[in-house]
C-alpha cells in the first residue's frame, strides 16, 4: 500500500497558486455587445425573453454605447428593426435606414467605440426570410447583390466591421469584391461561417421582431450533426477573404469551436447567443444557479474552446465583474 507522489491537489491549494497555474483568463477585451436599435425617441423596451437587454431608439443606444465602451469592452455589433419591412428588405440597405443613423450618431458620440454591424435581411424583410423568396426558398444569387448594399450602406455610414450572418453561398467574396471595388478595403468582414439552424435563436427573433413567417432556416443554416461540413464552410470563408471566422451559437458547438480554431488558426469568434443567455437568467431568477458564475464560467468555457472573441449579451455584467 503506498500513498501518491503526483498530488494534482498541491496547485490548487490557495487563491494565489490557482491564479498562477491558471490557463485561461477572461477579459472584456473579449467581448462584443449585441445592441438592438429600432426607430423613434426615448425607447427602451426590455425584451421578455431577455431580461436586462432592450430595443432601443438611438439616443438610448448612445449611451448604451457609451456606457459599454467605460466598462472597456470595445464593441458592439448593431441589429436593426425597421420602421418598414418589405419583400426585398429595402430598409436593410436604404441610405437613412435604423443601422445606418445609428452608425452616424454612435460615431459622433463615441468615436473609439468599435462598431460591428450584422448583415442580413431577415430583420427588414416582411416574409422574415434572410434573402429574397423564390419558389418558397430563398435564392441565393440574388440575395448576394442585396446584402453586397448592405454592407456597403453600412461601411459609407461608418461600421467598423461588417459581419455577414445569412449563410448564403459565396457572400464573403461577393461582399469582400463589393467593399474593395467602392474603397473599402480597410474594412474586416467577420463570417458567420458555421452557423446551425440552431433553436437557440428564439429570444432574438423576438428582440429583432424578425421570425420566419413560413418554414424555417434550415435550407441555408447548417445542420446541428454537422461538423466536417463547418469546417468546409470556414475553410471556403476563408478563401473568399473572411477575417474573422464564426461559429453560432457556442455551447452546444464548443466541440466546433474547438476544431475550427485548431485547423485554421484564424482570430475565431463564437456567438453565446439569445436562447443560451435566457437559460441561465431564468435559472438564475429561479434561484436555481448563481447567475454571475454561471455566467463567468460559461464565458471562460467559450474561451477555453478556442474563442478569440465573444459576442454575449453578458459583455456589459460581466465586464463589472472583471472590472472589480
Ligand atoms: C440574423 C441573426 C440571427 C441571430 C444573429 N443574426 C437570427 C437567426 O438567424 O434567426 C441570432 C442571435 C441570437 O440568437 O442571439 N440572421
Ligand atoms: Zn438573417
Amino acid at each position: 500500500m503506498h500513498f501518491p507522489i503526483t498530488r494534482m491537489r498541491r496547485l490548487r491549494k490557495n487563491d494565489a497558486i490557482r491564479r498562477m497555474i491558471r490557463e485561461t483568463h477572461i477579459s472584456p477585451d473579449d467581448f462584443i455587445y449585441p445592441i438592438f436599435v429600432r426607430p423613434g425617441e426615448g425607447i427602451k423596451n426590455e425584451i421578455a425573453s431577455m431580461p436586462g437587454q432592450y430595443q432601443l431608439s438611438i439616443g438610448e443606444a448612445v449611451k448604451v454605447c457609451q456606457e459599454t465602451y467605460d466598462l472597456g469592452v470595445p464593441a458592439v455589433i448593431l441589429f436593426g428593426i425597421p420602421e418598414e419591412k418589405d419583400a426585398v428588405g429595402s430598409e436593410a440597405y436604404a441610405k437613412d435606414g435604423i443601422v445606418q443613423r445609428a452608425l452616424r450618431e454612435i460615431k459622433d458620440a463615441v468615436p473609439e467605440l468599435y462598431l460591428i454591424t450584422d448583415v442580413c435581411m431577415c430583420e427588414y424583410t416582411d416574409h422574415g426570410h434572410c434573402g429574397v423568396i423564390e419558389n418558397q426558398d430563398v435564392a441565393n444569387d440574388p440575395t448576394l447583390e442585396l446584402l453586397a448594399k448592405e454592407a456597403l450602406s453600412h461601411a459609407e455610414a461608418g461600421a467598423d466591421m461588417v459581419a455577414p450572418s445569412d449563410m448564403m453561398d459565396g457572400r464573403i467574396g461577393y461582399i469582400r469584391e463589393a467593399l474593395d471595388e467602392n474603397g473599402f478595403d480597410d474594412i474586416p468582414v467577420m463570417a458567420y461561417s458555421a452557423k446551425f439552424a440552431s433553436n437557440y435563436y428564439g429570444p432574438f427573433r423576438d428582440a429583432a421582431e424578425s421570425p420566419p413567417q413560413f418554414g424555417d432556416r434550415r435550407s441555408y443554416q447548417m445542420d446541428p450533426p454537422n461538423t466536417d461540413e463547418a469546417l468546409r464552410e470556414v475553410e471556403l470563408d476563408i478563401q473568399e477573404g473572411a477575417d474573422i471566422v464564426m461559429v453560432k451559437p457556442a455551447l452546444p458547438y464548443l466541440d466546433i469551436i474547438r476544431r475550427v480554431k485548431d485547423t485554421f488558426a484564424m482570430p475565431t469568434a463564437a456567438y453565446n447567443v439569445s436562447g443560451e443567455f435566457a437559460m441561465i437568467k431564468a435559472a438564475a431568477q429561479n434561484g436555481w444557479v448563481d447567475g454571475d458564475k454561471v455566467m463567468l464560467e460559461t464565458l471562460t468555457s467559450i474561451k477555453r474552446a478556442g474563442a478569440d472573441l465573444i459576442l454575449t449579451y453578458f459583455a456589459q455584467e460581466a465586464a463589472r465583474l472583471l472590472n472589480e
